[in-house]
């Protein structure tokens, strides 16, 4: 592995601890998000899945769930930490067909020809070669079945990434460099069908997805990414400090409101492909 992806691990395992903590007890927040990838990589029941880069478990949970007892999910991640979050909602789901593996995306510890379908949601960005990943997911897909990947869109199209990163960056006095952040690097239309053309996939489709997410006025609805991007540093803070955080960043998200509600814009980019 090379430095920066030594980096990347490091960095991935010390959020692991916030995003198990903040998993959702059973089923995800954003399942219409795993919903889209599971109809996209045409998954059905009895299938035997790959979810790369699972993180706390989306959407393995959701595809467990959808493949039922005959079929299986295999949630792989390279953090071990990031992995304890999904355990602990299929345990309390109390599902056995879904299994845990600590791997790397670029080298991925499977037989050609093994799954039905590969999903992957929020990964793709932190490879160290996308093509690479692709490459691989084709090889473990058996001939003529589908994978599908979900991707961010622009820092501006995501009103959650726009206005939280730099309320807390200014809180903390820290530089706010999240704009030019990997996560962002298939923001662009057309750049994950580079990818899997790249990679050899077959019948390449993408699109945009974009939504308006309603949120209650008064409702603290960044308190999930503000654990899992920054739990670390506000950690120490005492119980004023980290209340008037909350105070900047609710009047951060103020152009939101529109009259008892927050309207936020959220933009991924969705890609799927045959193998
Ligand atoms: C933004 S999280 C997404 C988690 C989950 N899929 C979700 O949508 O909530 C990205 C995940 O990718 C994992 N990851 C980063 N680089 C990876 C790699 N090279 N191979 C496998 N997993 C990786 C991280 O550990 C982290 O769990």
């Amino acid at each position: 592995m090379t430095t920066t992806d030594n980096q990347t691990a490091a960095d991935w395992a010390a959020r692991g601890a916030y995003w198990a903590k903040t998993a959702p007890d059973t089923v995800s927040t954003t399942d219409d998000l795993n919903q889209l990838l599971i109809t996209l990589a045409g998954i059905e029941a009895g299938y035997n899945v790959l979810d790369i880069a699972s993180g706390a478990g989306d959407p393995a949970i959701s595809i467990a769930l959808k493949v039922g007892v005959e079929g299986s999910v295999t949630a792989l991640d390279a953090s071990p930490e990031m992995l304890a979050g999904a355990r602990k909602r299929a345990e309390k789901l109390g599902l056995e067909n879904i299994s845990f593996e600590t791997g790397r995306m670029e080298s991925l510890p499977f037989d050609p020809a093994t799954f039905d379908a590969v999903t992957c949601r929020f990964g793709l960005m932190s490879a160290t070669d996308p093509v690479l990943a692709l490459r691989g997911a084709r090889r473990v897909l058996k001939p003529g079945k589908k994978a599908a990947y979900l991707t961010h869109g622009s820092r501006e199209k995501n009103a959650l990434f726009s206005v939280l990163w730099p309320a807390v960056s200014r809180f903390l006095g820290e530089e706010d460099n999240d704009a030019g952040a990997r996560r962002y690097r298939f923001s662009e239309k057309g750049s994950l069908v580079t990818v899997f053309e790249a990679a050899g996939f077959t019948h390449i489709e993408e699109r945009e997805v974009v939504k308006t997410n309603i949120k209650p006025k008064g409702e603290r609805f960044w308190q999930t990414m503000l654990m899992r991007a920054f739990g670390a540093k506000i950690e120490g803070l005492e119980a004023d400090g980290l209340e008037a955080l909350h105070v900047s960043i609710e009047e951060a998200f103020a152009p939101c409101l529109n009259g008892d509600h927050y309207e936020l814009l959220s933009t991924d980019m969705a890609a799927c492909g045959v193998a």
